[in-house]
């Protein structure tokens, strides 16, 4: 049994499966497809009636913004890809320069994907805001519930991934940022199997901004590893797993791997002057790594059980979860 585990295990981790080719239905977008770029496939599409909508992207680089109005029916946004198993591969990036600095109207405003749809699924495809260093510029702004993303890849430095608000899932991901980069006040997250990458320390992952004692807001980082990205300026030491937005703050890091730039307290206060920690839930579960160990704060909590995903995404959560993505 133990030889035969080996073996299989080893059979799926060599045979990439790919999509390079349109799946059944999807509108083309890209060299050779239907449209050229993304959002003028996007407006193709009705709002309003039910029947499943998709696109596939072909490979290349779409310097847009790009907006999903809310509709009627679920939309899936495939990337070409010779590996459809992870991020690694991807060859499809959506990327857009936009910061509050730059004279965006509001955070909201500088994301690359604004992703205002129930029933959407992205695969394979990396999400860039090229902003850098020195403004809030949004790579995702995840704005409604039953949404999953697959593959796929964030990159920004500060406030990279907003999940604001319903229940939604990343698995098998890249996650790119410095100062705040998953944040957001009223959804329920579960990451899973994904890589979260930090580019320069002094700064925390997450700043979850729940609202109240009765909000729902729940952000869970399962079975993810935590270390520098490339070109990264992170120290030993220098990045807190959050920082509360609000006092209300819930976030948990379990069964992941913390490299050494996670500092021994794990957790910050969002600031001297206002800490917000009175009624944080801080909490970690089976992480390893250095950066796992020391004396953590004295508001974060160590739990005595993983957090189940059908305590985030509830228990129907299989009938949108893609579960070949969760660990
Ligand atoms: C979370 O991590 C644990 C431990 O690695 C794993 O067994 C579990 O399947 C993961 N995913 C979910 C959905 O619970």
């Amino acid at each position: 049994m133990r030889l035969f585990l080996a073996i299989s295990s080893f059979v799926s981790a060599v045979i990439a499966t790919s999509r390079t080719t349109a799946p059944s239905g999807a509108i083309t977008v890209g060299s050779g497809g239907t449209y050229s770029t993304i959002q003028a496939a996007i407006d193709s599409l009705s709002t309003t009636s039910t029947s499943a909508q998709s696109l596939f992207i072909l490979a290349g680089t779409y310097t847009e913004q790009v907006t999903i109005p809310a509709r009627a029916a679920a939309l899936t946004i495939y990337g070409y890809t010779t590996d459809t198993s992870s991020y690694t591969s991807n060859v499809v990036t959506i990327q857009h320069s936009s910061s509050l600095a730059s004279g965006a109207a509001d955070d909201e405003a500088t994301g690359t994907v604004i992703n205002l749809a129930e029933n959407t699924n992205f695969y394979n495809i990396n999400i860039k805001n090229t902003y850098g260093e020195g403004s809030q510029a949004i790579a995702l702004a995840a704005y409604n519930t039953q949404q999953g993303y697959y593959g796929v890849g964030l990159y920004g430095y500060q406030d990279t991934l907003l999940a604001e608000t319903g229940n939604q899932v990343y698995g098998k991901c890249y996650i790119e940022g410095a100062v705040d980069f998953i944040f957001g006040q009223h959804a329920r997250i579960w990451i899973d199997s994904s890589d979260i990458r930090v580019y320069a320390g002094g700064g925390a992952i997450t700043a979850n901004g729940r609202s109240s004692s009765s909000d729902v807001s729940y952000y869970v980082i399962n079975k993810s590893s935590v270390d520098t990205s490339s070109g990264s300026t992170a120290g030993t030491g220098t990045v807190y797993l959050g920082r509360p937005w609000t006092e209300y703050a819930r976030v948990c890091f379990q069964n992941t791997v913390l490299g050494a730039i996670i500092n021994g307290a794990g957790w910050e206060v969002w600031s001297s002057s206002e800490p917000n920690t009175a009624d944080v839930a801080f909490q970690e579960y089976g992480n390893t790594g250095t950066g796992a160990s020391g004396t953590r704060a004295s508001f974060s909590t160590e739990l005595s059980s993983a957090i189940s995903i059908s305590t985030i995404l509830g228990s129907s959560y299989t009938s949108w979860v893609d579960t070949t993505y969760l660990a």
